[in-house]
Order: C-alpha cells, then structure tokens, then sequence
C-alpha cells in the first residue's frame, strides 16, 4: 500500500514536470513566431517595433486580448493574436515577463532630450511616472523603448480609428503637438534606460 502511494506521488510529480517542460517548450515555441519582428525573446532590434521582453505579463496579456477584440487599435497584431487561445496568450506572456528588457540604443541628442523632458513633464508625466519607467497592467513602459514606434504610435492616437476611451485622455495630450515636439518626446522617452 505504501509502495503504491509513494509510486503514485512520484508519477504525479512527474506528470506535473512533464506538463512544465511542456508549457515551456510551447511559450519559448510560440515565441519564435513573434521573433521576425519582436526580435529574438522579445529583444526587438528593430526601430518600429516594440520591445516585448520584460513586459509586465498582466499588461502582455490584456493588451493581446485588446488587440484581439480590436478594442485597441493594430496595423497588424490583431490578426496575429487571433491566432492564439487565452491559454497561449498566458503562456506568452510568463515567458515574455521572464526576459530582460533591453532598452533601445541609439544616438542621443541633449537639445531634443531637454525639449522632450519639458514636454513630458506638461503633458505626459501625470500617467507615465517616473520619465515613462513605470508600468502597470494598463500601463506600458515608453523609458528605454524605440524611439520610432513610440513616434508611430503617438501619431496613431490622434487618429479616429484610435477609439479606446483610456487613451482618449491621451489624445487630448497629444493633439496640437506638432511634428517636432513629437519627435522631441519619443527622442526623450527612448533616451531613458
Ligand atoms: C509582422 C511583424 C510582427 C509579428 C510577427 C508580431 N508582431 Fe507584435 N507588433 C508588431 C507591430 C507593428 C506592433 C505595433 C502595433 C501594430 O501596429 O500592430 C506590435 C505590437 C505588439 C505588442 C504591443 C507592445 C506594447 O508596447 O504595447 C505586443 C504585446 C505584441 N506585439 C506581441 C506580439 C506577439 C506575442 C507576437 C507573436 C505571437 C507578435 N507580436 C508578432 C509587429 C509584429
Ligand atoms: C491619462 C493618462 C495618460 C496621459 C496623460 C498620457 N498617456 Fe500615454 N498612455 C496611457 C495609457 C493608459 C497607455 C496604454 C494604452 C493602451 O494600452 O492601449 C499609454 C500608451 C502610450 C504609448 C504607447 C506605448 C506602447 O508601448 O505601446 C505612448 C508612446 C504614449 N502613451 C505616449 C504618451 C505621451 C507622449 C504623452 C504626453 C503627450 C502621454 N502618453 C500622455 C496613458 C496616458
């Protein structure tokens, strides 16, 4: 009887290692499709896209889920999430939490950082603490991120296809910068580590 026991304990630790290793492989699996452009675990090289890596999973996955349902506005990810369930959306975005964010590096400019600064502490900075390092589930991390995503993205939100209401007290933000206190800003935020 006790050998049955502590046989039937070792084969449901196993199945529960194995079911692990499983839900690893297939996070850091899934990953690799969002590497073309994420870059590898999230770390995006790229200039227009964003960086996943060390993304808050609870942000991840709420903003999966909006791209999703359209509630937040894509060019492209809301096709991709569509192709995956709750369950890998949750996989993904443990995964994703895992990785060390690695900021942007690019070239500085102190002239356009001191204009951004100023520009974000008026506008900005009463959501996005902590020159745009702090995050929360509704709340992206713009400090360290690409500078030509977050100019994409702000130049998006001033558009009507951008209808989320939390970001409707962006837009307010946003609307009547011109092009350079755009650039000013993004140049600000990415120049953040
Ligand atoms: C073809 C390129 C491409 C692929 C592949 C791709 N993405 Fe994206 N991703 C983008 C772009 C571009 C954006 C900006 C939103 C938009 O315009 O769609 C983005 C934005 C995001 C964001 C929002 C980040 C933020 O800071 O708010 C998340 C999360 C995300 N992608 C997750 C993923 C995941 C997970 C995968 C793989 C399953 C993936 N993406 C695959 C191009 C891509
Ligand atoms: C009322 C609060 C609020 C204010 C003010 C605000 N933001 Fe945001 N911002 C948000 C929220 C919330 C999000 C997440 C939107 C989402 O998930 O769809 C966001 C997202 C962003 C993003 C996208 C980041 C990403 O990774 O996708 C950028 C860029 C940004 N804000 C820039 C700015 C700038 C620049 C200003 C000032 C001109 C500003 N925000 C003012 C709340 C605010």
């Amino acid at each position: 009887m006790k050998q049955t026991l502590s046989g039937l304990i070792v084969a449901s630790m196993l199945a529960s290692a194995l079911t692990v290793n499983a839900a690893e492989r297939s996070a850091s699996l899934l990953s690799n499709a969002c590497a073309g452009c994420h870059g590898t675990a999230g770390a995006s090289a790229g200039d227009s896209i964003p960086i996943l890596a060390g993304l808050p999973s609870e942000y991840f996955r709420r903003t999966m889920q909006r791209f999703k349902s359209g509630e937040r506005y894509s060019t492209i990810m809301g096709r991709i999430a569509r192709g995956y369930s709750d369950a890998e959306i949750d996989a993904m975005a443990t995964f994703f939490e895992e990785q060390e964010w690695l900021a942007a590096s690019h070239k500085r400019d102190p002239k356009m950082i001191a204009k951004g600064k100023k520009l974000h502490k008026k506008k900005c900075a009463r959501c996005h603490l902590g020159d745009g390092g702090y995050t929360e589930y509704r709340l992206p991390r713009i400090a360290g991120q690409w500078a030509d995503y977050l100019l994409i993205y702000m130049k998006n939100a001033t558009t009507s296809e951008f209808k989320q209401p939390q970001p409707q007290l962006m837009k307010k933000s946003l609307e009547g910068l011109t092009e350079s206190e755009l650039a000013a800003l993004a140049h600000f935020y990415a120049a953040q580590q």
